[in-house]
């Protein structure tokens, strides 16, 4: 029997055609987002579907797509997809972690610092044409180095970024997350466990990192902020909906926090008019895996995962277990 597979986001030609040398392959050959119908209707008949940290992919798509077997997601992040209602009609669901760790905390770091040191705001206001004489005050921004950097959410770009900001910065980290590291991986990074409100006082620079789930929706509002140093920068490259962006743009206005530096939004690509309005945020669209060749390798390994979990090999990066195999 054919097997039939579905590419749901316009991705590098090389990776469409990897997946036909095994698949016949149906692809979204435009930088256009399918409706949900849509891909209701473009999966009938197919077993697998290559999507990204976009399309969502829940019960009522899986109950009107009975033939579907595999959802490969080039995303780390897979709060798009309904994991247990896969799990539950025997659907294998991968994601694309390891790849993008380095490339995400490298614009994690990038982001933090643009924050710290005014640059995006400074850039404007010299485009402008503002620029007339220098000053010593002028853009006068956060020092990076040797300030405490807050990681919130360490897993493996948590611990790339502690890794940069210890060891190339020799700034004191520290954390919090679910569950604490075990010594010797915290040793190298210098790194203490502090509980969240600790984490929020102590930190000049504060980085989100934690997967999105209910559990950590809204993990930073007004309560949180106002717990923050007036001088202390927030970057967020986790995921929107981790922060609640209406009081973030509130605490910016209000100059209760320094700054901050947005890599995701609540209702992306939407973001919040007093985000847009604010002075002290530097915005950027959800690229922190973006460089030609990490975009590249995350593409390819949910191929991967597809050709695995069709051919009925085990996937390289699963999410989850389910019982029915191919
Ligand atoms: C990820 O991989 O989760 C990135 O945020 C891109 O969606």
């Amino acid at each position: 029997m054919t097997t039939r597979v579905l590419v749901a986001r316009h991705v590098y030609p090389e990776v469409v055609a990897r997946l036909a040398e095994h698949f016949e392959v149906e692809a979204n050959e435009a930088p256009v987002d399918w409706s949900q119908p849509e891909l209701i209707r473009r999966l009938q008949g197919k077993q697998g579907v290559f999507v990204a940290g976009t399309e969502p992919i829940d019960a009522t798509l899986l109950d009107a797509c009975p033939d579907l077997r595999a959802v490969c997601s080039m995303a780390v992040g897979y709060n798009n997809i309904d994991v247990p209602a896969c799990t539950a009609r025997g659907v294998q669901v991968t994601n694309a972690p390891d790849v993008l760790t380095e490339t995400t905390a490298d614009f994690g770091f990038a982001l933090m610092m643009a924050t710290a040191r005014r640059i995006a705001e400074s850039e404007h206001y010299l485009r402008a044409g503002h620029w007339q004489r220098w000053a010593y005050d002028l853009f006068a921004g956060a020092d990076v180095h040797g300030a405490t950097l807050g990681i919130f959410g360490m897993g493996r770009i948590g611990q790339a970024i502690a890794r940069r900001g210890a060891l190339g910065f020799g700034m004191p980290v520290i954390y919090h997350n679910r569950s604490r590291l075990a010594p010797e991986v915290e040793a190298p990074l210098g790194a203490r466990w502090v509980d969240k409100a600790d984490l929020l006082r102590q930190a000049d620079h504060l980085i989100l990192v934690v997967p999105y789930s209910p559990a950590s929706h809204h993990a930073i509002g007004a309560a949180e902020l106002a717990l923050m140093k007036p001088t202390a920068t927030l970057t967020n490259i986790a995921r929107g909906g981790v922060v609640d962006d209406a009081a973030l743009a509130q605490a910016l206005a209000e100059r209760r926090i320094a700054g901050a530096g947005l890599d995701v939004f609540e209702g992306e690509p939407q973001v919040h008019p007093g985000l847009l309005a604010a002075t002290n945020v530097v915005l950027t669209p959800h690229i922190a895996s973006a460089t030609a060749a990490t975009r590249r390798r995350m593409a390819m390994l949910a191929a991967d995962n597809l050709i695995a979990v069709l051919g009925g090999a085990a996937p390289l990066t699963p999410v989850n277990a389910p019982s029915r195999s191919g």
